[in-house]
């Protein structure tokens, strides 16, 4: 039975009183990125698994241990996605959306997927904002995508979350550096975890980004990516530096930073929340991965930020959402003419934009009041018998207790925002 009445591990249901705060969040976020001239994209919950391979890397976490694939009943193998950025690569590519010009910029708030061990902030079901910028290759566009997170997080009221920086350079610098680690860790390889002793020829990047505690530890002595930037990636660093602070914007360098995803290049970044112990989000640069997927060369840069971790913070931070959906009016009534009645006036009020509710399971007025109140109901109007017979009915406001009579008819409309303007008025 537990099968039908428990969620899967590691999913959580977003229930009224939730819904709210979350649209009140993503709201945030969309608005910060179209105030960027970023634009919505919706790509599929699942795509061809060789999609991840090649796009996130398959020496990654992600794909090694945490990416949820099947066969369909076509014989292909499928994954629900577990990040974004692959999927919208690959619908930019398909869809010709480098056609109406550089840069393209696209933003998703989107579910993924990822098989781990559920604990604080950490999901199987996870949910992202994101954003992606295709065709950019000046640093100013790192700063641009950095900035707009930011935004967001001081709109939400979100202080304590830190910026954390790095570059991880292009493939030409990383060839020293990637020779360097294999000569650090192969002078260590008995103390390595298996996946990593794997990893060691494949890419010692990797190791770097290890979970385990021997390895971490480890990683703190190896050689830094910083030492080994070209001329080029050194210059590109140092002018993200530069634009970020000139919008006031601080940040912490992190020579150890390479992030979990094979596909970046250079910046890369992490949005730590101080108070929470671990980060928001984090993005950066990956200026090889169009190419990678059969586009030609193009630069590329964005973020993901876990929504579902924004929302525990605001909660730590005990944040006060403002009330939503609340109803402006409701219509109680007596017997099926009224009740009747009471549907009609509450659609000419939706019609207007004004929510409004009426009653729908033939309760008893008393009953009916206290469903009001419990909704919070602004205005009650009630109707029986002697309303239906006078075409009119008194409207209450249930905080000042204060009547007007309104005219049932035609006028409804205008009637009740004259009364409600005048009420707001005398009593506000
Ligand atoms: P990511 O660092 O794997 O990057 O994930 C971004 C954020 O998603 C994390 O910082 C975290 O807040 C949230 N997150 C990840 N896994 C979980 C989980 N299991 N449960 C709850 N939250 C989680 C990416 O996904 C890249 N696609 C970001 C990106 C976009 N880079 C460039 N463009």
């Amino acid at each position: 039975m537990e099968l039908i009445t428990k969620a899967p591990k590691g999913t959580v249901d977003l229930v009224p009183g939730a819904s709210e705060k979350w649209q009140l969040v993503e709201g945030v976020f969309k608005n910060e990125a179209e105030l960027n001239g970023f634009s919505e994209i919706r790509t599929p919950v699942f795509e061809h698994t060789e999609l991840f391979l090649r796009g996130v890397g398959d020496t990654t976490d992600v794909v090694e241990k945490q990416m949820y694939t099947f066969e369909d009943k076509g014989g292909r193998s499928i994954t629900l996605r577990p990040e974004g950025t692959a999927g919208a690569v690959r619908a930019m590519l398909e869809n010709g959306l480098y056609n109406n010009g550089y840069p393209v910029k696209l933003y998703y708030l989107t579910s993924c997927y990822r098989y781990e061990k559920p604990q604080a902030g950490r999901l199987r079901e996870l949910h992202q904002f994101g954003v992606e910028m295709f065709g950019a290759a000046e640093p100013v566009a790192d700063a641009q995508v950095i900035a707009l997170a930011l935004s967001a997080f001081r709109r939400l009221g979100l202080n304590d979350v830190g910026l954390q920086l790095n570059s991880i350079g292009c493939p030409e610098c990383r060839k020293e550096y990637h020779r360097a680690l294999k000569e650090y860790f192969s002078a260590r390889k008995d103390q390595l975890c298996e996946t990593c002793l794997s990893r060691l020829e494949r890419n010692p990047m990797r190791i770097l980004d290890c979970k385990s505690p021997v390895c971490q530890e480890l990683a703190k002595g190896a050689p830094k990516i910083t030492e080994y930037l070209c001329e080029d990636c050194r210059n590109h660093f140092a002018r993200v530096q530069e634009c970020l602070s000139d919008l006031g914007i601080a940040f912490e360098i992190d020579p150890g930073l390479v992030r979990g995803l094979d596909y970046y290049t250079r910046t890369v970044f992490e949005f730590p929340s101080k108070s929470l112990g671990f980060a928001l989000g984090g993005g950066g640069r990956y200026d090889g991965l169009v190419e990678e997927m059969g586009g030609k060369p193009t630069p590329g840069l964005g973020f993901g930020l876990g929504l579902d971790r924004i929302l525990m913070a605001l909660e730590a931070q005990n944040t006060e959402f403002p009330p939503q959906n609340r109803c402006e009016v409701y219509f109680a009534s007596m017997g099926e003419k009224a009740q009747r009645l009471a549907f009609r006036l509450a659609d000419k009020l939706h019609g207007c934009g004004v929510p409004a509710d009426c009653d729908l399971c033939a309760r008893g007025l008393k009953a009916q009041m206290k469903y009001a109140n419990k909704i919070g109901a602004r205005y009650t109007m009630v109707l029986g018998e002697n309303e239906l017979e006078a075409g009119k009915a008194e409207l209450k406001n249930m905080e000042t207790g204060e009547k007007r009579k309104l005219s049932l008819g035609e006028s409804f409309v205008d009637e009740y925002i004259a009364a409600c303007t005048a009420q707001e008025d005398l009593s506000f």
